[in-house]
């Protein structure tokens, strides 16, 4: 296997002999786990073809022309090309409405606006896929204060955790609804936890269940890194509302900032309500020249999505054969962007950050150190040399310096550019040990 030609003789050969044996020793495994995912990466281009035609086809019906890239000013009122793009927006996404605005200053904000929208103040909001992401935290209350969290606002929680198989326990679901339960929540993509994510066939089920026992139930789904992973989205299979971040798949790379909401027209409505003002709703905000990226990368997300999806399949098969655990599998149906590498050690999860970040197209010469993010208890490390701040569908690997030390690998704007990444990953991980970061190395701010 062309792995075991990493494993050269140090003291015996040339610094640079070494280096260069171990790059095309690199090179050659890289180019087998390729070969060995042809069948993989065709589905993925199938998935692709499907959501192209389905986008297209959502521009066609909906008439785009260059008349609706022009934008507005101050208000923002009258803005047939933000109200055109909405109106795309939610028919690719199976829904009734879509809000969907730069002025969403990120997936955790897109999140909370949806949340606010649907929940009053006596509601229950149920999270069925265990802790929810780090961010949502101060969102729901469980951690911070005096910030106007939903619980500051009178809104209780509860959370239900997965089963051993990571799957979502639906009996305890439906037995847990209350007449109180307003919003049952669930989070498709794994976060930062070691678990799978959440398909579209079971957030199918799941809803189906929830709206025959509660009807009136609202099922939200947090789709950050699912959009177009799948043929179809959760609203197509029962999921009332859905938001997400344009800096994520549906920007397809080139959109600068923002998020979006989608679903019911009524859930729509109260969540933009909550992002202007009540009477404003989605009447109001400018959207000043930003109009024609946001179609533009509407248009080239499913393409996106598939680079960085084979980007992820390649790094789950070589990881895999460095001898790291891996999820999911390199043949693994996929419902999320992500793909998470147990590196079981921190300086590993430096190393490897640090070999992305070397391999970016912006800052490769920045030296990512863990540290404090706004919204997250763990201190994280993130390599993210990316045109757009930030973004994790362009190529970026992060995570928080807790155990096991899981580096999460997501996006790449070209699947050439994982595998280059992937290259640089495995000749980091394959030097001399005193290449690798040491814990102890790391000064006692650095570590969680
Ligand atoms: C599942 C999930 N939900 C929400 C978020 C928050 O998104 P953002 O970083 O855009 O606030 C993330 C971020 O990675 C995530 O993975």
């Amino acid at each position: 296997m062309e792995l075991d030609a990493l494993n050269l003789d140090p003291p015996r050969a040339p610094a640079a002999f070494v280096a260069s044996a171990q790059r095309a020793a690199a090179d050659a495994a890289v180019a087998s786990a390729e070969r060995a995912s042809a069948d993989t990466f065709r589905s993925i281009e199938g998935i692709a073809r499907h959501n192209t035609r389905k986008v297209l086809d959502a521009f066609k019906a909906h008439r785009v022309g260059e008349e609706h890239f022009a934008g507005t000013t101050g208000y923002g009122h009258d803005d047939f090309g933000r109200d055109c793009l909405e109106a795309v927006f939610a028919e690719v996404m199976g829904a009734e409405a879509a809000l969907v605005r730069g002025g969403f200053a990120s997936g955790t904000h897109a999140i909370a606006v949806a949340l606010f929208g649907a929940l009053s103040p006596g509601d229950e909001l149920l999270v069925v896929t265990g802790a929810p992401y780090d961010t949502l935290e101060e969102v729901i209350g469980l951690r911070g204060s005096r910030q106007g969290s939903l619980q500051e606002w009178g809104i209780t929680y509860r959370q239900i955790e997965l089963q051993a198989d990571g799957h979502i326990d639906l009996e305890a679901v439906t037995g847990a609804l209350s007449e109180r339960t307003r919003v049952v929540h669930i989070q498709r993509s794994r976060g930062y936890a070691w678990r799978p994510a959440i398909g579209i066939a079971e957030i199918g089920r799941v809803a189906a269940a929830v709206h025959q026992r509660a009807p009136g139930t609202v099922v939200f789904v947090d789709n950050c890194y699912g959009e177009f992973v799948e043929a179809v989205e959760p609203c197509d299979v029962g999921a009332d509302l859905v938001a997400g971040s344009l800096i994520k798949n549906p920007g397809g790379g080139i959109v600068p900032a923002g998020g979006y909401v989608a679903g019911r027209a009524d859930l729509v409505h109260r969540a933009a309500c909550r992002l202007t003002a009540p009477g404003i709703g989605a009447a109001g905000g400018a959207t000043l020249d930003g109009l024609r990226l946001l179609f533009q990368g509407l248009f080239m997300a499913p393409h996106i999505v598939a680079e960085a999806l084979k980007g992820a399949v390649l790094a789950s098969r070589l990881f895999r054969e460095l001898g790291y655990l891996v999820d999911p599998l390199p043949d693994d149906s996929r419902t999320d962007l992500i793909q998470a590498v147990q590196l079981g050690d921190p300086g590993k999860l430096l190393a490897v950050c640090r070999a992305v970040q070397a391999a970016s197209p912006v800052h490769s010469y920045v030296t990512p150190v863990a540290d404090r993010v706004p919204g997250y208890e763990s201190q994280v490390v993130m390599a993210a040399g990316t045109f757009v701040e930030g973004s994790t569908i362009e190529l970026s690997c992060d995570g928080p310096l807790r155990e096991p030390f899981i580096a999460y690998w997501q996006g790449g704007l070209s699947y050439a550019h994982g595998r280059i990444a992937l290259e640089e990953c495995i000749a980091a991980l394959s030097a001399p040990a005193a290449s690798i970061p040491e814990p102890e190395r790391l000064s006692g701010t650095q570590l969680a």
